[in-house]
């Protein structure tokens, strides 16, 4: 119920801002670096504690809920949504700015039910911003909140994507071919970002300082907790081809209005990569 709603977010805000306290005074630290999945895809050591620290805590408090982890999944555990309680954990979204000590890094802590998320909290710890949401509450950015920008015209709009962390050439096509579909006329956008944190570029859309994101590759542990944040700044998430946003399919697209959505997924050249 409400309550227990109540206290898991608050719960989830503690346990983020304590993660953070830890990313932050790692992040100006020498760095062990080690690759996962290929060269581009990297993992500290801070990962792996911040993962511990984040689903140590979390189990305290509720020991019946679920658990998915972006370095507990990479470790050969388990990425399986169910009706459950669900907790979807990225310690550090943006692992790569984090080595690089580029400043858009952000611990990521989601609650789904039921497979629906309801609960999300991003703490993008070296800027100290805080952005929350609750299903039907609204979104916020330490404590404000926060609305998507509602720009209609796709032209006029900041977009954001990734190259994302798989360079396959196949995939790299595509992802070069969108990059000149939205860069290009017709559509021609303002202009073209990548911060680096697939969670900080979607709270850019929710706080409206961006139009349009998509990116084909990302994990549910990047889309989670920040989608529910979008759609709570009243943005849309679909899935790239247009259809409903599906989590745990890799891709997603994001806009501060439902028309620029629909145009964006009508053009998007779309990547098939498999499920988490
Ligand atoms: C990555 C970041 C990045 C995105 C990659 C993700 P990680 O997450 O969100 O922006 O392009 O697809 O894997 O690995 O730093 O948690």
């Amino acid at each position: 119920d409400d309550q227990d709603i109540q206290h898991c977010f608050d719960t989830a805000v503690r346990i983020a801002r304590n993660a953070g306290e830890v990313v932050r005074v790692a992040f100006h630290k020498e760095k062990n670096i080690d690759t996962k999945s290929c060269g581009t895809d990297l993992v500290t050591e801070t990962d792996k504690q911040v993962e511990e620290l984040i689903i140590g805590s979390l189990k305290k408090e509720f020991p019946s809920h679920s658990f998915i982890g972006e370095e507990t999944v990479s470790a050969g555990g388990s990425c399986n949504l169910t009706n459950n309680p669900t907790w979807i954990i990225d310690p550090i979204d943006g692992t790569t700015n984090f080595v690089h000590r580029f400043p858009y890094v952000a611990v990521c802590i989601g609650l789904a039910i039921n497979k629906k998320v309801e609960i999300g909290v991003i703490y993008s710890c070296i800027r100290d911003e805080l952005y929350t949401a609750r299903r039907g509450s609204g979104a916020f950015r330490n404590g404000k909140q926060i609305h998507c920008s509602g720009l209609t015209d796709i032209s006029k709009a900041l977009v954001i994507t990734e190259l994302g962390a798989s360079r396959e050439l196949a995939n790299m096509e595509v992802v070069n071919k969108n990059f000149r579909t939205v860069a290009e006329p017709p559509i021609r956008v303002h202009g073209i970002r990548m911060l680096g944190s697939a969670a900080l570029n979607l709270c850019s859309i929710a706080e409206g300082s961006a139009d349009l994101y998509y990116e084909f590759g990302i994990h549910v542990w990047d889309i989670a907790a920040a989608g529910l944040i979008v759609e709570e700044a009243g943005g849309v998430l679909l899935d790239p081809s247009g259809g409903p946003i599906d989590l745990m399919a890799r891709r997603v697209l994001a806009a501060g209005s439902q028309e620029i959505a629909e145009k964006a997924s009508k053009h998007l050249e779309c990547i098939d990569l498999p499920r988490d």
